[in-house]
């Protein structure tokens, strides 16, 4: 398949793989990029330590980098250490991209920006942004509630509107070649996959974790900001992350304030939850397409996969010409 992304970044498929925070490792990254896709380390909140150990295992097979851009503003050297290693793309979500673009620019490093509204969208396109990535609320991980169909249509018309040059990925529910060809059809050059990538066997989802959760259907998903309040990691209003739906997580969602009075207690027993990978408590970040999944897979095989399947959508639906 060739678009505008394939040739950007020399790739067989027009697939980039999420930078997902705490579960795209190195060794993930550089199986989608050895793949033909566009593999990417979740530099997440950041950490330098972690940041290099990860770029040292995906050794000489290039990789991305991705920030969660409010949270590199508190640690900007990140930046500069990510940089300094060339990653092929560097890929910014949920905050102004602005501040960090005359350094990337300045190291010749194509910029990603992810964005959940039109409104966002057209503040990236007026930055002259090389890709810019549409992710709907069906998303795995943090988003807002904005569905991926219309979204990605809507930011698709605003590009050719304006003669923009730049690309447009699709996120949010694809995970198979039905779904990148529908994004193809809405106008995107090529798409965004976390959630069929955390189930991969080279991502750093907790394993025991991983069988419960794929057999999971597409209903058992909610956003919500109980987890976060979990992990006491503090998200700017309007955000929420998709996460499995858990008993606990049932729980506690919409009852923030009940939470909160007894947050030191259920904080622990998150914590011993995630220790114990305890299924019904711990809610991994994973958007609907989960009721997609069956299995585990390598990341090779996903990529696969997805070319298999995008050709074989597109030769069914000539069917309807
Ligand atoms: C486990 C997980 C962690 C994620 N972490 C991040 C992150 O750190 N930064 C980011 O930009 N997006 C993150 N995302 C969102 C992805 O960039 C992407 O929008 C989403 O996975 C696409 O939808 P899908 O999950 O249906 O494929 C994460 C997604 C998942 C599933």
């Amino acid at each position: 398949m060739k678009t505008r992304l394939t040739e950007l970044f020399g790739l067989s498929t027009p697939v980039i793989q999420a930078p997902m925070a705490f579960v795209a490792g190195g060794a993930l990254a550089a199986a989608v990029s050895r793949a033909g896709g566009l593999g990417m380390i979740g530099g997440g909140y950041g950490d330098a330590d972690w940041l290099d150990a990860q770029f040292a295992l995906a050794g000489n097979t290039p990789v991305g980098c991705g920030f969660i851009s409010f949270a590199l503003a508190e640690k900007p050297e990140l930046l500069e250490l990510a940089l300094a290693r060339q990653p092929r793309a560097l890929f910014l979500s949920f905050a102004d991209p602005a501040p960090f673009l005359p350094a990337i620019r300045a190291a010749g490093v194509p910029v990603i920006v992810q964005i959940q509204s039109y409104r966002d969208a057209c503040r990236v396109l007026d930055l002259g942004i090389e890709v810019v990535v549409a992710q709907g609320g069906d998303a795995g991980g943090h988003g807002r509630s904005r569905g991926t169909m219309a979204l990605v249509a809507e930011v698709a018309d605003e590009i050719s509107r304006r003669g923009s040059p730049s690309i447009l990925c699709a996120a949010g529910g694809i995970a198979d070649g039905r779904g990148l060809v529908a994004a193809l059809a809405l106008g995107a050059e090529g798409v965004v996959i976390g959630t069929r990538f955390w189930g991969a066997v080279e991502s750093l989802a907790d394993r025991r974790l991983v069988p419960s959760t794929l057999a999971r259907d597409g209903d058992s998903t909610v956003r919500t900001r109980v987890v976060d309040r979990l992990r006491g990691i503090d998200w700017p209003e309007g955000y929420s992350g998709r996460v499995l739906q858990t008993a606990f997580v049932e729980r506690w969602h919409g009852d923030e304030a009940g939470l909160s009075a007894e947050i030191d207690a259920q904080q622990q027993r998150w914590t011993a939850a995630v220790a114990a990978a305890d299924p019904s408590i711990v809610a991994p970040f994973v958007g609907e397409a989960i009721g997609l999944l069956r299995t585990e897979e390598s990341a090779e095989a996903i990529i696969r996969d997805l070319a298999e399947g995008a050709a074989r959508t597109l030769a069914a639906l000539q069917q309807f010409r």
